[in-house]
């Protein structure tokens, strides 16, 4: 081969190299592994959405409260009757479905259903702990989730005092926004002292979910303080997850009592 062809290929392929390295890091430091999470409550309805959406697991967990009463719902990238949603508690109790709206009438139950979970129900409000992954590759109508802070546009309806999935009030649906960001979890309350078992919030939640927290004792705020078999415990129902961490300091009575959350 020509020596200068061969030079103009050997410098092509450095500089394709390069490229590709360029490509590379760009690309690792705009998507990194996140957890984000995103809360939204509607009162006087008394409706709530917890979302974690965590890339190293792939998935979106969901915590759906509402009245055990009440047919109640969750439409995500619309501002309207169309698209993607979750119904939940309709007909029966511990019901839900995954929909595809298409219009102003009844959102049939899709063929392809990806949503898995349970449910329980305490003090008259139901509870729903749903999962399904990301990114769908089963329906193309089911929403793909990032796990990128966001404002994501939702609708949201309750049913007219019954869970018969018959027609909500006028007051009864709203588009709303349901915000996402990737910041630290708020403090959470712990505990009972002796045993070490967290009352679920939504920050246990992202807790259990994400394993990648320390907890930092508040009695003794300089020390680190890990916690051994530290189960997450929803309002009602089984836990939904556990985690073991290291124990540096063993709990005891006097510093088991309360702890923040720190990233
Ligand atoms: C049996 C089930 C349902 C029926 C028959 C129904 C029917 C209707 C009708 C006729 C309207 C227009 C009148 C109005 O503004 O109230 C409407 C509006 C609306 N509905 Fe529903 N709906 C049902 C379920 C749902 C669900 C599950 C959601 C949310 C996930 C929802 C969210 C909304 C919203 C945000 C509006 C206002 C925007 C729009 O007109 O599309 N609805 N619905």
């Amino acid at each position: 081969m020509n020596v200068r062809f061969s030079n103009f290929l050997n410098s092509l392929s450095l500089r394709f190299a390069v490229y590709l390295l360029v490509c590379f890091l760009s690309f690792s430091t705009v998507v990194s592994a996140a957890v984000t999470w995103g809360y939204i409550h509607i009162s006087p309805q008394n409706i709530s959405l917890l979302a974690i959406l965590d890339d190293s697991s792939g998935k979106i967990y969901l915590q759906a409260s509402g009245p055990a009463a009440e047919w109640f719902a969750w439409g995500f990238n619309t501002t309207n009757m169309n698209g993607y949603a979750v119904i939940l508690n309709s007909g029966t109790l511990g019901n839900y479905f995954e929909s595809t709206m298409a219009g102003d009438t009844m959102p049939p139950k899709d063929a392809i259903q990806e949503m898995s979970g349970s449910y329980c129900v305490t003090n008259n409000m139901v509870y729903y702990f749903l999962q399904r992954k990301l990114t769908s590759d089963a329906s193309p109508f089911h929403y793909s989730f990032t796990t990128q802070p966001t404002n994501l546009p939702i609708v949201w309806a309750v049913g007219p005092g019954t869970r018969s999935f018959v027609k909500h009030a006028l007051s009864d649906r709203a588009a709303d926004t349901l915000s996402s960001s990737n910041a630290p979890p708020p403090q959470f309350r712990s505990i009972s002292p002796t045993n070490g078992v967290a009352i679920l919030s939504m920050t246990n939640l992202i807790v259990a979910v994400t394993n990648r927290v320390q907890f930092k004792n508040d009695l003794n705020s300089t020390n680190w303080t890990t916690l051994t078999n530290l189960l997450f415990l929803p309002p009602c129902g089984s836990p939904l997850l556990s985690i073991v961490t290291n124990l540096s300091t063993p709990l005891t009575n006097s510093n088991s009592r309360f702890f923040r959350i720190t990233q």
